[in-house]
């Protein structure tokens, strides 16, 4: 069974990628796969400075968030797109993670993982700029990334009241891309 970290790239009140990484997540459990749903708002970390990691070395909540990411085979990533590309608090965060305790490993939360990812706006486009740069981030720190990704527009119009995704179309496909990403984690397994 394929365990998967789920988290999105805004902590936003009625953040749409967090609607919209709910439906892929809910694809991967009808998988099978084993899916850990994370804000990164639990998870607050101060903007990475090289200085201060040698005087402190990593904050808890990094370190929290990386333990995480290496306790499962892979994840499902949803990132608005902020002038092209990913925003801030996600490379944080994964910048963060890509930082290695005196007895760890390089990248030891990133290498051998796959990933799934999409993104969502309001826009026609969908953020489907974030998708092609966040497809290279994370495949240069060694992580697989399905080629199925999902780029969702006008998100707002495919969404009830309580910001749940209601469109068949959308849930098909973001239920498509949690399910082919449990199904790579755990082809990659075998
Ligand atoms: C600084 C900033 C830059 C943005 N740039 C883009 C962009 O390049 N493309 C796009 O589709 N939307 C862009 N948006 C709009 C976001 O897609 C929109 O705010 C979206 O709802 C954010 O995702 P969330 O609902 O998950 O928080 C931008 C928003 C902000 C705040």
């Amino acid at each position: 069974m394929a365990k998967l970290l789920a988290f999105a790239g805004s902590t936003r009140k009625g953040s749409f990628n967090q609607s919209v990484l709910h439906c892929a997540a809910d694809g991967a459990e009808q998988a099978g796969a084993q899916v850990t749903r994370i804000s990164l708002a639990d998870y607050p970390m101060p903007l990475y400075n090289q200085d201060e990691e040698a005087a402190h070395g990593i904050p808890a909540a990094a370190q929290a968030f990386k333990a995480l990411m290496m306790s499962h085979d892979g994840f499902l990533i949803a990132s608005p797109e902020y002038n092209s590309s990913y925003p801030a608090l996600l490379k944080n965060a994964l910048d963060w993670a890509s930082r290695p305790a005196p007895d760890e490993p390089m990248l030891a939360a990133y290498k051998g993982k796959v990933a799934g990812i999409m993104a969502c706006s309001q826009g026609a486009l969908g953020g489907m700029r974030v998708l092609v740069v966040l497809r290279m981030l994370l495949e240069n720190l060694g992580v697989i990334v399905s080629p199925n990704q999902k780029a969702i527009g006008k998100v707002d119009t495919l969404m009830d009241e309580k910001g749940i995704i209601t469109d068949a179309r959308a849930l098909k496909q973001l239920h498509g891309l949690g399910s082919q990403t449990a199904d790579l984690a755990v082809r990659l397994a075998r």
